[in-house]
């Protein structure tokens, strides 16, 4: 994956996508934005945002910022926005999850839905959703990972060299990504129909893989 090829994509997605992967998704969006248990006046950043579907599951009450990379995918959002009167609440910006234009420390609650396996360097996004949230808040994702299914997960093998058209990885694996990312996960819990999607809440632990990896220093 590359930068450039995820806005092609969704640049084709855009008009589409909430009739591909609204509804079949929602479950998934629901079930995380009830887990996040957002409390009165918390700013929450969505990154990934897309068209917005999350956006009317949040409560009124807190501030929701989303980014996303795709303009044409923000638009469609952005029309949801003002359609369903929830410009008070949300704001869109046009930013590169990996490299964030917000100063550190900035959110409470920080979320990615079906956007690790899309960007080009997951272990990037977590490290920058890592920064933009405050110590000890928490850091959300949902998504589909490689298929433990031998049939599911051999399809989605076969397919992993068209990620590019794609606009995402269908053999994301999570031991891989939890590995690389040094998340530190309190829940992990299966959502949408069929168990097809997988939600991580992890404790914003600010350090990444390296100093999780490291050996715990045992005096002589
Ligand atoms: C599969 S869609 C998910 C959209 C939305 N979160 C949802 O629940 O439907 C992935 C989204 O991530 C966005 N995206 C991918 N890489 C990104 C990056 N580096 N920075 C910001 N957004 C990115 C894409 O443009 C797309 O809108």
């Amino acid at each position: 994956m590359d930068i450039r090829a995820v806005e092609q994509a969704y640049r084709r997605y855009a008009r589409f996508y909430d009739v591909c992967f609204g509804a079949v998704f929602q479950p998934g969006r629901k079930a995380i934005v009830e887990r996040m248990d957002c409390s009165t006046g918390e700013r929450i950043l969505e990154v990934g945002v897309g068209t917005g579907l999350s956006l009317p599951l949040y409560p009124q009450d807190v501030s929701v910022v989303g980014i996303d990379i795709s303009r044409e995918m923000l638009q469609q959002a952005r029309t949801r926005l003002v359609r369903d009167g929830l410009e008070p609440m949300a704001r869109l910006m046009v930013m590169d999850a990996e490299n964030m234009a917000f100063e550190d420390d900035s959110f409470d609650k920080v979320v990615a839905m079906y956007v690790a396996s899309v960007v080009p360097n997951p272990a990037r996004l977590v490290d920058e959703m890592r920064r933009v949230c405050k110590p000890g808040g928490q850091i959300y994702m949902v998504n589909h990972f490689h298929s433990r299914n031998p049939i599911l997960g051999g399809v989605e093998s076969l397919l992993a060299p068209l990620s590019k058209q794609l606009g995402f990885r269908p053999d994301f694996s999570l031991d891989r990504f939890l590995g690389q990312t040094g998340l530190d996960a309190m829940n992990i819990c299966p959502v949408n129909l069929f168990d097809f999607s997988t939600m991580v809440e992890a404790r914003n632990n600010k350090q990444g893989a390296e100093s999780i990896a490291a050996p715990a220093f045992a005096p002589s």
